[in-house]
């Protein structure tokens, strides 16, 4: 039986491990302060950015989102974020991707400070991280790395394979496990013989955005696989190519009229991998405390 990694048990360990540092500051100066700012009405941008919002006032620090409209322009969402940049209290900047195509993405990310980038999105600590200098670590690929840390599973020697290569997880995910000492392949939509590739891997990460794209085909056996997507299925033909007569499974599907599933099969996986983090459950509650993470080591070094 494959082993479930359950992000959830160990994102809560991970808020738990904060709270004691958050009062600390709130004793002694002020409660760590983050700002969300989420630009246009993208459905699943407002789920994120609800979830990072709450979690943050149950640990006690102090959250804002700013919504801005979607016809927004760069100087104008500029001009907010030095405004952000300015105020004392606020230790995290989070700009929710993506951005309308009007938007220069690049300068947005320029913008924020780099100690209240809270995202490791700034090209100064993206260079932070390829140094394996301090710095915030992007939430996702952070959240990777808690994962396999917690649950005992060896890196340093691993082959390490990323299918996927966004700056906001693949680029990171492998450096991190690089600067862990895993041996990594980053692959992408040319990768030639992608499932071969994918088979060499002893820890195997989905980060692509394609509905249970990686099947048996590209799980060694035994292999640990880490799945980073979230897709939400609505079109049955699809939901039933992919649950594949799980009676079970299919009825939940019409009940609720889509599934949510990663980038790996859910049938598969649980078959053939040693150990796997499931969707949902699985990295979505790390990325959000790691986010917290960010926002608190960021008020521990501005409050000195
Ligand atoms: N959109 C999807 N994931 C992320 C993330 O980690 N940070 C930001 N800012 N936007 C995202």
């Amino acid at each position: 039986m494959a082993r479930i990694l359950d992000g959830k048990l160990m994102g809560q360990q991970i808020t738990a491990e904060l709270r004691p540092r958050i009062e600390t500051l709130a004793a002694r100066r002020r409660a760590p302060g983050l700002t969300v700012i989420r630009v246009g009405d993208d459905p699943a941008s407002e789920i994120y950015v609800r979830n990072k919002v709450k979690t943050c006032r149950d640990l006690g620090m102090l959250s804002e989102e700013i919504r801005l409209p979607a016809t927004i322009s760069t100087s104008d969402l500029l001009a907010e974020i030095a405004t952000l940049n300015g105020r004392e209290e606020i230790d995290g900047i989070l700009v929710q991707m993506p951005l309308p195509p009007q938007v220069d993405a690049r300068a947005v990310l320029l913008a924020i400070h780099p100690d209240k980038d809270v995202d490791g999105f700034h090209p100064f600590n993206v260079g932070q991280l390829v140094a394996n200098a301090p710095a915030p670590r992007p939430c996702t690929p952070a959240g990777v790395m808690e994962i396999l840390k917690r649950s005992g599973i060896a890196v340093a020697g691993a082959k390490a394979v990323v299918v996927g290569r966004s700056d906001i997880v693949g680029k990171p995910m492998a450096m991190l496990l690089l600067h862990a000492h895993a041996t990594v392949t980053i692959c992408h939509s040319k990768t030639r013989d992608l499932s071969a590739v994918c088979r060499e891997a002893d820890i195997l990460v989905g980060a692509i955005g394609r509905p249970a794209f990686l099947t048996r085909e590209f799980i060694r056996p035994g292999a640990v696989v880490i799945d980073v997507g979230i897709n939400r299925v609505t079109d049955s033909a699809v939901a039933q190519a992919i649950l594949r007569g799980n009676a079970a499974k299919l009825d939940a599907f019409q009940a609720k009229g889509s599934l949510l599933v990663g980038d790996v099969h859910p049938l598969d996986v649980a078959e053939a991998a040693s150990a796997y983090t499931p969707v949902p459950g699985g990295v979505g509650p790390l990325t959000i405390a790691m986010l917290m993470a960010n926002t608190v080591q960021s008020a521990e070094s501005r409050l000195g």
